[in-house]
């Protein structure tokens, strides 16, 4: 929670009157207490909000071959649509994906001078987790991090999603582990950046079987791992419905005490047409508010999906009925906020995490930080290594080999989130994991010259660590990060001898190889923490 500081208020005041003819002063950051949204001067906010994205699936599912538009690299869009977004009377925009390596700058220029800010989801089609074989993995996490250090600039981001829909019935509720695990990751790193504080949150879908579990599993556990506010995508209003018959009623009940904010990060059912909105006057009602932060109405253009309030085409925008449905509901939603100089913070207590069951299949222990050091440390140090260059489908069946040769070899990089035993390197590359098989198939081997080949797509190599290295690989296998684990031996054994810091290609078998510890506890979890947010050689000096 940023604290409120008058100086910077008065400077920015001041910058603002001196420069306002020829500079645009930068929006406010909007900033967390207890379970509402605050402008830094302690007025509340309420995000009046619309879905900005064409062609992309709201609930996750990925386009065929991966391409979408970026809306915010668009300026001919921005200028066409952000004066209608204004009149509408929408201050934040949320946007699906974006390509981090695009110029943003005009659009999110654009959006602050209009006092606009923008939810940022941080997946995109070709960069997800997948809710049927999910995974948090090195190439997620920097995916996600260039979308977060594209946008962490503009003081008008009011937040990212670190995922959308992804567990969205009883079978897949696993995902959300790897997800969880995105959330904290991207929270790290954007502490370790030194950026402003920016939450990082989920949006979730509304199904009736999992939504408890969802809303009190994102939020459970140590601060650090939880999400900083919920999005609820929530389809249950629909034309002239009513507080209690929608469900909104029950809803509010159950997000009461929750210790972060919630609000609606997509709202309007359209199976009554044309859309009247008439769900803006509970959500910005006296019977929400002090639960509910607002909400983000689905969307802005007309597609297929037919939730349209605009219809676009080249330069022009036509305005559809939903838009002046929407425009007048919203322009009479005058939601009473509180000070938050006025406000104490009563939602003190996370959630209890949810028991793993018939109806929840994620553990609280979460997969192991996708740090990309200890994948680079752990190749490094095995003696039979894949080649190099081989392609997916070469990859996925060699796995196949080593693994139904001696599932043992696998422990280090199989995952289980409804155990909670994830391998430390589960979160390597493929290729990176497939070596580490390799490494520990050669080794259970005790090095047999015929055991490192696997028809000539393994070889030999002269294993070389640092000291940082040893330091970080124990602490990965000893649960620095996973909950268990599998050093390659030989780094096991020579973390385990107290002088050496020389290469180690020495054939030593280690018994330390595997090692199973059910939970994480809170120093191991710590130090991981603390491993990951000073690198390499910070973490040499912790444990040396
Ligand atoms: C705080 O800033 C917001 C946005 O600029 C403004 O609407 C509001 O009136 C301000 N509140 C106070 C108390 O100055
Ligand atoms: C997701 O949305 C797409 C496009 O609207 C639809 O074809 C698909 O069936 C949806 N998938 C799920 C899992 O709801
Ligand atoms: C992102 O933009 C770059 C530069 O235009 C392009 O090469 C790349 O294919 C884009 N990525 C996606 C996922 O669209
Ligand atoms: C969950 O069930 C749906 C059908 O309702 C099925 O399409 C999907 O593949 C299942 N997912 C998993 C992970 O079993
Ligand atoms: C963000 O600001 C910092 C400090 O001014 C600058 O070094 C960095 O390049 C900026 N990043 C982007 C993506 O604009
Ligand atoms: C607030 O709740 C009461 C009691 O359920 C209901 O009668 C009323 O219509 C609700 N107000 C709005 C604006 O939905
Ligand atoms: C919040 O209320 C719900 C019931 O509405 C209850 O299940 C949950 O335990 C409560 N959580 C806390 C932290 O008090
Ligand atoms: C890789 O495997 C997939 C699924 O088994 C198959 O459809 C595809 O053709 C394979 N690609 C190559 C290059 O063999
Ligand atoms: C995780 O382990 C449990 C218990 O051994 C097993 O039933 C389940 O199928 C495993 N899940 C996955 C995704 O492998």
């Amino acid at each position: 929670m940023k604290t409120f500081s008058i100086a910077s208020v008065t400077a920015a005041a001041l910058s603002g009157a001196l420069f306002a003819t020829s500079v645009i002063a930068d929006l406010p950051p909007i900033v967390i207490k207890g379970s509402h949204f605050f402008y830094e001067n302690g007025t509340e906010f309420f995000i009046r909000g619309v879905a900005y994205q064409q062609d992309v699936s709201s609930n996750g599912s990925t386009s065929t071959d991966g391409t979408f538009t970026d809306p915010l690299a668009d300026e001919a869009g921005c200028t066409r649509d952000v004066p209608l977004l204004t009149e509408l009377g929408t201050n934040v925009i949320r946007v699906y994906a974006i390509n981090a390596s695009l110029d943003h700058s005009f659009c999110m220029n654009l959006l602050q001078e209009n006092g606009i800010y923008l939810l940022q989801d941080l997946s995109n089609p070709s960069s997800s987790i997948n809710r049927n074989s999910p995974e948090w993995n090195t190439e997620l996490f920097a995916d996600y991090a260039a979308v977060v250090d594209a946008m962490a600039n503009y003081t008008n981001v009011l937040g990212f999603f670190a995922g959308n829909e992804v567990s969205n019935e009883a079978n897949n509720t696993d995902a959300s582990a790897y997800v969880k695990a995105a959330v904290r990751d991207m929270k790290a790193y954007i502490k370790t950046k030194d950026y402003r504080t920016i939450g990082v949150g989920y949006a979730t879908n509304d199904d009736a079987s999992i939504r408890t579990n969802l809303a009190h599993y994102f939020n459970c556990g140590d601060s650090a791992d939880a999400i900083d506010f919920w999005g609820y995508n929530i389809y249950s209003w629909c034309g002239d419905s009513s507080y209690t018959e929608s469900g909104y009623d029950q809803r509010t009940l159950e997000f009461a005490n929750y210790s972060v904010p919630a609000f609606f990060a997509e709202y309007g059912c359209n199976t009554v047409q044309p859309r009247q909105f008439t769900e803006v006057q509970a959500i910005y009602g006296e019977n929400m508010t002090d639960v509910w932060s607002g909400g983000i109405v689905y969307m802005y253009f007309q597609e297929a999906n037919d939730y349209g309030l605009v219809s676009v085409s080249g330069t022009t925008a036509s305005k559809l009925p939903d838009f002046t449905a929407l425009s007048k509901q919203l322009a009479s939603a005058t939601p009473s906020s509180t000070a938050s100089a006025d406000y104490t913070v009563t939602n003190t207590v996370a959630q209890a995490c949810p028991a793993t069951g018939s109806s929840w299949a994620a553990a609280s222990a979460l997969p192991p930080i996708a740090n990309v050091d200890v994948c680079s440390c752990m190749v490094s140090s095995l003696s039979c290594v894949a080649n190099s260059g081989l392609s997916g489908n070469e990859t996925s069946t060699l796995f196949s080999t080593v693994c139904g040769l001696d599932s043992s070899a696998c422990d280090g990089i199989t995952p289980n989130a409804t155990t909670g035993i994830y391998g430390a390197y589960s979160m390597c590359s493929a290729s990176q994991k497939l070596s580490f098989a390799f490494n520990q198939y050669y080794s259970n081997q005790e090095q047999a010259s015929t055991a490192c080949d696997f028809n000539g797509n393994a070889n030999i190599q002269s294993s070389s660590e640092s000291t940082a290295c040893k330091s970080m690989l124990s602490a990965a296998g000893t649960a620095g990060t996973g909950t268990v684990t599998n050093i390659p031996t030989d780094a096991a054994a020579a973390a385990s001898s107290t002088s050496s810091s020389t290469s180690s290609s020495s054939s030593k078998k280690s018994a330390a190889g595997s090692v199973v510890i059910p939970r994480l506890d809170m120093t191991l979890l710590q130090l991981g923490a603390y491993i990951f947010v000073t690198g390499l050689a910070g973490a040499g000096m912790i444990l040396l």
